[in-house]
């Protein structure tokens, strides 16, 4: 039975299954999907094996990691919309198929995610990253209420890191 930690009008907001593997896979694999992410490369079917196997661990372990995101209608597997903590603080972030862009669907399990981390999970200090090119992920975090709070570089390529104001007064140290 899938654990679902939210619902809104379009979709669930629940925990991953084995059998999300191959449909993760075919998301990843996609060059359009990966350009704004780490390398910019689409990745192997080994990293969506790898991904699945740390998300059930943190399911497991925690309760909280990414959440997998369902098309509620047609219960088809879009991507995920989260935090994850693998960067050393806790890095909220969403990736989903080409097919469900533009309607909408990021704003909307981005919220509701945010939720959940925060009332489910209490958790705090949530920061979320993104390429400065990447357009759509900007405006996604701006509209959490998120402000910049710091800058890096991941793979060469400068990087904009948010957060919340009362949670970083000092920014990112
Ligand atoms: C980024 C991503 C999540 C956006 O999802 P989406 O469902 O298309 O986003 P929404 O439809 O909810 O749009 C949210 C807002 O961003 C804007 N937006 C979305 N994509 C945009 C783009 N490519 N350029 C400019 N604005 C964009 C929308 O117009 C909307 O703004 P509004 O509310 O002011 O009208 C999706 O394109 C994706 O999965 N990209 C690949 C993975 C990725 O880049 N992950 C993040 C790495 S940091």
């Amino acid at each position: 039975m899938k654990k679902i930690h939210a619902r809104t009008e379009r979709l669930l907001l629940r925990d991953w299954e084995a059998s999300d593997l191959e449909d993760y896979a075919r998301i990843i694999a996609d060059p359009l999907v990966m350009e704004h992410i780490g390398d910019g490369k689409p990745r192997p079917r080994s990293n969506a094996v790898e991904f699945i196997d740390t998300v059930l661990a943190h399911q497991e372990s925690r309760g909280w990691t990414r959440l997998a995101v369902e098309h509620a209608k047609t219960g088809q597997l879009m991507g995920f919309c989260g935090v994850d903590d693998k960067i050393g603080r806790l890095d909220f972030g969403w990736r989903y198929a080409k097919e469900f862009w533009g309607g909408g669907y990021g704003y909307e399990a981005a919220a509701a995610a945010l939720w959940v981390c925060q009332n489910t999970f209490s958790l705090t200090q949530i920061t979320s990253q993104s390429y400065p090119e990447n357009a759509g992920s900007i405006r996604i975090i701006q509209k959490m209420g998120m402000t910049q709070i710091g800058e890096g570089t991941d793979f060469g390529r400068p990087l904009v890191v948010f957060g919340f104001e009362s949670e970083w007064p000092n920014g990112l140290k």
